[in-house]
Protein backbone atom coordinates (compact mmCIF):
# COMPACT_ATOMS: atom_id res chain seq x y z
CA UNK A 1 0.00 0.00 0.00
CA UNK A 2 1.15 3.56 -1.10
CA UNK A 3 1.85 5.58 1.96
CA UNK A 4 -0.03 8.43 1.13
CA UNK A 5 -3.59 6.51 0.05
CA UNK A 6 -7.11 7.34 0.40
CA UNK A 7 -9.50 4.66 2.15
CA UNK A 8 -13.27 5.71 1.13
CA UNK A 9 -15.58 3.99 2.92
CA UNK A 10 -19.44 4.54 2.37
CA UNK A 11 -22.84 3.26 3.85
CA UNK A 12 -25.97 3.68 5.25
CA UNK A 13 -26.47 5.15 8.63
CA UNK A 14 -25.37 1.98 11.58
CA UNK A 15 -23.69 0.41 9.06
CA UNK A 16 -20.55 0.47 11.58
CA UNK A 17 -18.60 3.11 9.08
CA UNK A 18 -17.77 5.42 12.35
CA UNK A 19 -16.13 3.27 14.41
CA UNK A 20 -14.66 0.99 12.04
CA UNK A 21 -13.05 4.00 9.77
CA UNK A 22 -11.49 5.60 13.06
CA UNK A 23 -10.11 1.66 13.96
CA UNK A 24 -8.53 1.79 10.36
CA UNK A 25 -7.21 4.89 10.21
CA UNK A 26 -5.69 4.98 13.99
CA UNK A 27 -4.26 1.25 12.66
CA UNK A 28 -2.53 2.70 9.74
CA UNK A 29 -1.66 5.78 11.67
CA UNK A 30 -4.08 7.52 9.03
CA UNK A 31 -6.01 10.61 9.05
CA UNK A 32 -9.79 10.16 9.75
CA UNK A 33 -12.15 12.60 8.41
CA UNK A 34 -15.64 12.10 9.39
CA UNK A 35 -17.68 13.89 6.61
CA UNK A 36 -20.97 13.30 8.35
CA UNK A 37 -19.40 15.35 11.06
CA UNK A 38 -19.05 18.70 8.40
CA UNK A 39 -22.94 18.35 7.28
CA UNK A 40 -24.16 17.69 11.00
CA UNK A 41 -21.68 20.94 12.00
CA UNK A 42 -23.24 22.88 9.31
CA UNK A 43 -27.09 22.36 10.40
CA UNK A 44 -26.12 22.92 13.91
CA UNK A 45 -24.93 26.39 12.77
CA UNK A 46 -28.44 26.44 10.66
CA UNK A 47 -30.05 25.66 13.71
CA UNK A 48 -28.66 28.44 15.75
CA UNK A 49 -28.71 31.07 13.46
CA UNK A 50 -32.69 30.41 13.21
CA UNK A 51 -31.87 29.51 8.91
CA UNK A 52 -35.08 28.61 7.40
CA UNK A 53 -34.20 25.19 6.24
CA UNK A 54 -36.41 25.31 2.76
CA UNK A 55 -34.71 28.49 2.33
CA UNK A 56 -31.72 27.05 0.17
CA UNK A 57 -29.95 30.27 -0.83
CA UNK A 58 -29.95 31.18 2.98
CA UNK A 59 -28.72 27.53 3.61
CA UNK A 60 -25.74 27.91 0.68
CA UNK A 61 -24.75 31.43 1.86
CA UNK A 62 -24.30 30.38 5.39
CA UNK A 63 -21.94 27.56 3.83
CA UNK A 64 -19.46 29.77 2.22
CA UNK A 65 -19.00 31.80 6.11
CA UNK A 66 -18.39 28.79 8.12
CA UNK A 67 -15.39 27.18 9.19
CA UNK A 68 -15.60 23.52 10.19
CA UNK A 69 -12.68 22.15 11.20
CA UNK A 70 -11.80 17.95 12.37
CA UNK A 71 -9.12 17.64 14.91
CA UNK A 72 -7.98 13.78 16.64
CA UNK A 73 -7.46 13.45 20.40
CA UNK A 74 -6.85 10.42 21.57
CA UNK A 75 -9.76 8.03 20.62
CA UNK A 76 -12.06 11.22 19.73
CA UNK A 77 -12.44 13.23 17.08
CA UNK A 78 -13.24 16.81 17.73
CA UNK A 79 -15.25 18.63 15.78
CA UNK A 80 -15.20 22.33 15.44
CA UNK A 81 -17.25 25.10 14.25
CA UNK A 82 -16.35 28.23 13.99
CA UNK A 83 -13.75 27.72 16.56
CA UNK A 84 -16.11 26.33 18.65
CA UNK A 85 -16.15 22.65 19.91
CA UNK A 86 -19.46 21.13 19.11
CA UNK A 87 -18.35 17.45 19.16
CA UNK A 88 -21.46 16.46 21.39
CA UNK A 89 -24.21 19.04 19.90
CA UNK A 90 -23.58 17.68 16.76
CA UNK A 91 -25.15 14.22 17.65
CA UNK A 92 -28.77 15.59 18.64
CA UNK A 93 -31.45 14.22 17.38
CA UNK A 94 -32.61 17.52 15.98
CA UNK A 95 -29.21 17.86 14.06
CA UNK A 96 -29.59 14.72 13.06
CA UNK A 97 -33.31 14.96 11.25
CA UNK A 98 -32.65 18.22 9.86
CA UNK A 99 -29.40 17.58 8.23
CA UNK A 100 -30.64 16.17 5.03
CA UNK A 101 -32.30 19.11 4.04
CA UNK A 102 -28.74 21.18 3.69
CA UNK A 103 -26.83 17.69 2.43
CA UNK A 104 -29.30 17.17 -0.68
CA UNK A 105 -28.50 20.68 -1.84
CA UNK A 106 -25.98 20.77 -5.11
CA UNK A 107 -23.60 23.92 -3.84
CA UNK A 108 -23.21 22.51 -0.39
CA UNK A 109 -21.45 19.30 -1.42
CA UNK A 110 -19.29 21.07 -3.35
CA UNK A 111 -17.78 22.60 -0.92
CA UNK A 112 -17.49 20.03 1.37
CA UNK A 113 -16.14 18.11 -1.26
CA UNK A 114 -13.72 20.46 -2.13
CA UNK A 115 -12.96 20.72 1.89
CA UNK A 116 -12.65 17.01 2.03
CA UNK A 117 -10.84 16.51 -1.01
CA UNK A 118 -8.23 19.38 0.61
CA UNK A 119 -8.01 17.14 3.86
CA UNK A 120 -7.24 14.06 2.45
CA UNK A 121 -4.98 14.83 -0.41
CA UNK A 122 -3.26 16.87 2.14
CA UNK A 123 -2.69 13.78 4.29
CA UNK A 124 0.24 10.84 4.14
CA UNK A 125 -3.02 9.03 3.81
CA UNK A 126 -6.71 9.21 4.84
CA UNK A 127 -9.75 6.74 5.98
CA UNK A 128 -12.52 9.40 4.92
CA UNK A 129 -16.41 7.30 5.68
CA UNK A 130 -19.80 8.94 4.14
CA UNK A 131 -22.03 8.41 1.60
CA UNK A 132 -20.56 9.58 -1.53
CA UNK A 133 -16.70 9.21 -0.71
CA UNK A 134 -16.14 6.95 -3.32
CA UNK A 135 -18.40 7.78 -6.19
CA UNK A 136 -18.21 11.50 -6.14
CA UNK A 137 -15.19 12.86 -3.16
CA UNK A 138 -12.27 10.66 -4.03
CA UNK A 139 -13.60 8.40 -7.17
CA UNK A 140 -10.08 7.57 -7.51
CA UNK A 141 -9.55 6.33 -4.05
CA UNK A 142 -7.10 3.73 -3.76
CA UNK A 143 -9.44 1.19 -1.75
CA UNK A 144 -13.12 1.48 -1.56
CA UNK A 145 -15.62 -0.06 0.73
CA UNK A 146 -19.66 0.01 1.40
CA UNK A 147 -20.95 -1.10 4.87
CA UNK A 148 -24.30 -2.40 5.00
CA UNK A 149 -26.32 -4.35 7.69
CA UNK A 150 -29.69 -5.06 8.46
CA UNK A 151 -32.27 -2.60 8.86
CA UNK A 152 -33.08 -3.88 12.32
CA UNK A 153 -29.47 -4.00 13.54
CA UNK A 154 -28.77 -0.51 11.91
CA UNK A 155 -31.93 1.03 14.34
CA UNK A 156 -30.09 -1.33 17.27
CA UNK A 157 -26.88 0.43 16.74
CA UNK A 158 -28.06 3.99 16.38
CA UNK A 159 -30.28 3.54 19.50
CA UNK A 160 -26.88 2.27 22.05
CA UNK A 161 -24.57 4.72 20.07
CA UNK A 162 -26.89 7.67 21.29
CA UNK A 163 -27.95 6.10 24.56
CA UNK A 164 -24.19 5.92 25.19
CA UNK A 165 -23.56 9.67 24.70
CA UNK A 166 -26.54 10.79 26.87
CA UNK A 167 -29.41 11.78 24.55
CA UNK A 168 -32.62 10.75 25.68
CA UNK A 169 -34.31 9.10 22.64
CA UNK A 170 -36.57 6.32 21.85
CA UNK A 171 -36.46 2.98 19.92
CA UNK A 172 -39.33 4.30 17.13
CA UNK A 173 -37.84 7.51 16.97
CA UNK A 174 -34.26 6.22 15.88
CA UNK A 175 -36.38 3.91 13.69
CA UNK A 176 -38.31 6.63 11.86
CA UNK A 177 -34.87 8.54 11.58
CA UNK A 178 -32.86 5.73 10.09
CA UNK A 179 -35.91 4.75 7.78
CA UNK A 180 -36.26 8.64 6.54
CA UNK A 181 -32.70 8.74 6.18
CA UNK A 182 -32.16 5.99 3.93
CA UNK A 183 -34.97 7.06 1.69
CA UNK A 184 -32.99 10.71 1.44
CA UNK A 185 -29.91 9.30 1.46
CA UNK A 186 -30.28 7.00 -1.26
CA UNK A 187 -33.33 8.85 -3.16
CA UNK A 188 -31.46 12.67 -3.42
CA UNK A 189 -30.36 14.21 -6.63
CA UNK A 190 -27.13 14.63 -5.93
CA UNK A 191 -24.44 12.83 -5.05
CA UNK A 192 -27.12 9.77 -3.87
CA UNK A 193 -25.67 7.33 -1.39
CA UNK A 194 -24.70 4.21 -3.36
CA UNK A 195 -22.16 1.55 -3.90
CA UNK A 196 -19.38 2.22 -6.03
CA UNK A 197 -18.95 -0.11 -8.82
CA UNK A 198 -15.57 -0.76 -8.08
CA UNK A 199 -16.25 -1.40 -3.86
CA UNK A 200 -16.13 -4.10 -1.69
CA UNK A 201 -18.91 -4.82 0.05
CA UNK A 202 -18.74 -5.47 3.64
CA UNK A 203 -22.20 -7.26 5.49
CA UNK A 204 -21.30 -5.88 9.13
CA UNK A 205 -24.96 -7.51 10.25
CA UNK A 206 -23.31 -10.16 12.30
CA UNK A 207 -20.00 -9.07 12.46
CA UNK A 208 -17.81 -7.04 15.38
CA UNK A 209 -15.70 -3.87 15.41
CA UNK A 210 -12.96 -6.14 15.21
CA UNK A 211 -13.35 -8.45 12.96
CA UNK A 212 -14.80 -5.79 10.40
CA UNK A 213 -11.79 -4.11 10.60
CA UNK A 214 -9.38 -6.78 10.49
CA UNK A 215 -11.32 -7.67 6.97
CA UNK A 216 -10.23 -4.44 5.85
CA UNK A 217 -6.64 -4.22 7.08
CA UNK A 218 -6.12 -7.35 5.05
CA UNK A 219 -7.43 -5.91 2.13
CA UNK A 220 -5.31 -2.82 2.29
CA UNK A 221 -2.22 -4.55 3.44
CA UNK A 222 -2.00 -6.77 0.52
O1 LIG B 1 -22.70 9.64 8.90
P1 LIG B 1 -23.68 10.53 9.65
O2 LIG B 1 -24.91 9.79 10.10
O3 LIG B 1 -23.07 11.33 10.75
O4 LIG B 1 -24.16 11.59 8.55
C1 LIG B 1 -25.16 12.54 8.82
C2 LIG B 1 -25.90 12.90 7.54
O5 LIG B 1 -25.05 13.66 6.68
C3 LIG B 1 -26.41 11.74 6.69
O6 LIG B 1 -27.73 11.36 7.02
C4 LIG B 1 -26.33 12.25 5.30
C5 LIG B 1 -25.28 13.32 5.32
N1 LIG B 1 -24.02 12.94 4.68
C6 LIG B 1 -23.94 13.08 3.32
O7 LIG B 1 -24.92 13.45 2.69
N2 LIG B 1 -22.76 12.82 2.69
C7 LIG B 1 -21.69 12.40 3.37
N3 LIG B 1 -20.54 12.17 2.72
C8 LIG B 1 -21.78 12.21 4.77
C9 LIG B 1 -22.96 12.48 5.40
Amino acid sequence: MKKNSIIAIDGPAGSGKSTVAKEVAKKLGFLYIDTGAMYRALTLKAINKGVDFSDAGALIELSKNTDIELKESGDYLKVYLDKKDVSHKIRSMEVTTKVKLLASLKDIRENMAKLQRKLGSGSSGAVLEGRDIGTVVFPDAAYKFYLDASFEKRVERRFLELKEKGFSVSPEEIEADVRSRDVSDMTRKVAPLKKAEDAKVIDTTDMTIEEVTGKILGTVKK
